[in-house]
């Protein structure tokens, strides 16, 4: 991997679950379930591989549509990664943000998203980024609020608005745009996910379902990007 470009950040839209488990007959609990392992382990892998920033989609405000038990599966499983996380966050360093609108969520998952930014704020392993009822309109117009509501508090003059600051009044703040960002399960969309971050990120797409993506599906992802010339829109 040493003579690889490793990107410092990589996107993950982990899709495949359910049809993972179609395909064994299985409820699409098991289906999540696996996918959460497998997250578990490409955070390792990634780590190993020196890459820093991981965010991974994990609901999205669209996914509220779907049958409530599967809504309330999400949501249990969730909170199992969130109790687990919070467990290991001395062992395996990692620091989590969560990007999303987490106000719709319960109030327990609500505290237990808060109490593990704040347990893993100063470590310096992989951050690792967690889509939670999110989406990216929804992040920007949110974003515009927060801007419109500065101007009407007069705290800037409209004409004072730069980039950079509608960029701090999104949930990605100091977070760097993705290099790449992979999704799995065969579709080649991108899903209301980073959508104003993703401008010059390399897409990979694979054919592979989320729970059987491994170790080896990410160094192939990351060889594909090495090979790719980025140029930012200049020549
Ligand atoms: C898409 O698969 C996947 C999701 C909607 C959820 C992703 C969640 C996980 C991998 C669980 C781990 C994350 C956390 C932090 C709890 P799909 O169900 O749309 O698959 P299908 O297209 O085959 O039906």
């Amino acid at each position: 991997m040493s003579e690889l470009k490793i990107p410092k950040h990589i996107a993950i839209i982990m899709d495949g679950n359910g049809r993972w488990a179609d395909k064994r007959f299985l409820p699409k609990k098991a289906g999540h379930r696996k996918g959460a392992d497998v997250l578990e382990n490409i955070l390792r892998c990634s780590n190993k591989f020196g890459v820093k920033y991981l965010s991974a989609y994990a609901f999205s405000t669209e996914n509220w549509n779907r049958p409530q038990d599967e809504v309330n599966d999400l949501m249990d499983l969730l909170d199992n990664y969130l109790d687990r996380y919070i467990e290991k966050c001395d062992e395996n360093g990692l620091k989590i943000k969560c990007i999303g609108d987490i106000s719709k969520l319960s109030d327990a998952l609500q505290k237990k998203i808060l109490k593990l930014e704040a347990l893993t704020e100063k470590k310096n392993g992989l951050n690792f980024i967690i889509a939670l009822n999110y989406g990216a309109r929804d992040e920007i117009f949110r974003a515009v609020k927060k801007i419109l509501n500065m101007v009407l508090d007069k705290k800037i003059l409209p004409n004072e608005i730069t980039k950079s600051i509608f960029e701090s009044c999104l949930d990605t703040k100091n977070i760097p745009d993705p290099d790449l960002l992979i999704r799995t399960g065969g579709e080649m969309r991108i899903s209301n996910f980073l959508l104003w971050q993703c401008a010059y990120t390399e897409f990979y797409f694979c054919d592979k379902f989320w729970p059987d993506f491994n170790e080896n599906d990410l160094e192939d992802a990351i060889k594909n990007f090495s090979m790719r010339q980025r140029r930012f829109g200049s020549r």
